[in-house]
């Protein structure tokens, strides 16, 4: 069988040597004589694949000490609500950037329990580009900052990360990085939590990643739910309840692949190649092919771009399915196509796409 490469935004493609191992261990992990699905979340041989993954995940991203890693579940969306119940107050003001389709639906939800002030928002350029910082219009005194570091649907990505400090005062800086986590160094010690769902570059669905800096914990509103308390999951390890205990196994052998390629500043570069190699290829189609993202912005993880008749569209997913090129389709809101290139996808997968992407040019021109 000719290689098969799939673009899809998630659930994603995962490093073929995780899922060979998976495969490998599948039915008696490590001589247990247990598949990982069937142990208990309290027992030995599980205990030592969650602290191995989340060791892992502190050499990768260089977690500094003071700040918790919880393994979690329901997906970013949790996240929009555990966000403005755990660090604001009733009547508290936060600061949102509306950066697209992901800003706006944590917006909406943090609109539920808190006075939501926007401090920036793209909507002027159509969500093609991340307003400069010097512009923004922060809160005096806002509980929180947050923002999406990569628009997975719009393909704007912060080629910065904001400054946490306003006015004097430090301010919780909060990221969404469902769909950039793990694609690049960042240095965590400038947030106050990071959150991402797992289906990108982490693994399987239903596992949700969060960051915490532990100040941040123990200031829940008296009226949250249990399972929406970040210091409940702090103080129970994760294992407050049944957590998705195959998706941490994946997560933890994603994270040993990532280090194997030599950590994420390797990593990164290998992210920019295939970026690059994408786009050009949209950019010298003399208006085949058009991404609508301003260059500075354009994400090195998702990659919208757009047929120059949009009439072709069938066509082209049609023979690019046909070349073993998988789920390229756009996302209903935005049409046209969008390769996401998250770090499972090889160099050789992008190489393949844009050699068809001429072809079909060529042929359709
Ligand atoms: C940037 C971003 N935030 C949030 C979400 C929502 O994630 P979930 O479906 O895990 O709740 C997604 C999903 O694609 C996303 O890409």
């Amino acid at each position: 069988m000719s290689p098969v490469f799939n673009f899809s935004a998630g659930p994603a493609v995962l490093p073929r040597d995780v899922l060979l191992t998976v495969q490998e261990e599948l039915v008696d992990w490590h001589g247990s004589g247990m598949c990982v699905m069937e142990m208990s979340h309290r027992g030995r041989e599980f205990t030592q694949i969650i602290h191995e993954a989340e060791a892992d995940l502190r050499k990768l991203l260089n977690i500094p000490s003071n700040y918790r890693v919880l393994f979690m579940q329901g997906g970013a969306h949790f996240q929009f609500s555990m966000l403005p119940l755990n660090l604001s107050r009733e009547g508290d003001t936060v600061d949102y950037v509306n950066t697209g389709h992901w800003s706006k639906i944590a917006i909406k939800e943090a609109r539920r329990f808190a006075n939501v002030h926007i401090a920036a928002s793209g909507e002027d350029s159509h969500f093609s580009s991340i307003p400069a910082e010097a512009g923004w219009q922060r809160s005096a005194n806002a509980a929180y900052l947050h923002y999406c570091s990569n628009e997975t649907i719009g393909g704007v990505e912060f080629p910065f990360i904001p400054q946490s400090a306003f006015g004097g005062n430090e301010v919780p800086l909060i990221c969404d990085m469902s769909s950039n986590i793990l694609s690049r160094p960042v240095d965590v010690s400038k947030f106050g939590l990071i959150y991402a769902g797992a289906q990108k570059n982490i693994g399987p669905s239903g596992l949700t990643l969060v960051i915490v800096r532990e100040d941040l914990l123990g200031h829940a509103r008296p009226s949250t739910p249990t399972m929406l308390d970040y210091s409940v999951h702090a103080d129970a390890e994760s294992l407050y309840n049944t957590p998705p205990t195959f998706g941490i196994y994946v997560a933890g052998l994603v994270f040993k692949w990532l280090l194997e390629q030599g950590g994420l500043a390797a990593v990164e570069q290998i992210n920019i190649e295939k970026a690059a190699l994408l786009y050009e290829a949209i950019d010298a189609s003399n208006g085949f092919y058009t991404c609508p993202v301003e260059k500075p912005f354009r994400s090195r993880m998702n990659v919208p771009f757009m047929l120059h008749d949009d009439a072709l569209d069938d066509a082209f997913l049609g023979d690019a399915k046909a070349a073993g090129l998988l789920q390229l389709k756009g996302h209903r809101s935005v049409g046209g196509m969008r390769a996401s290139i998250y770090n499972a996808m090889p160099l050789e997968g992008v190489q393949v796409l844009t050699s068809f992407m001429r072809e079909f040019a060529r042929t359709h021109g």
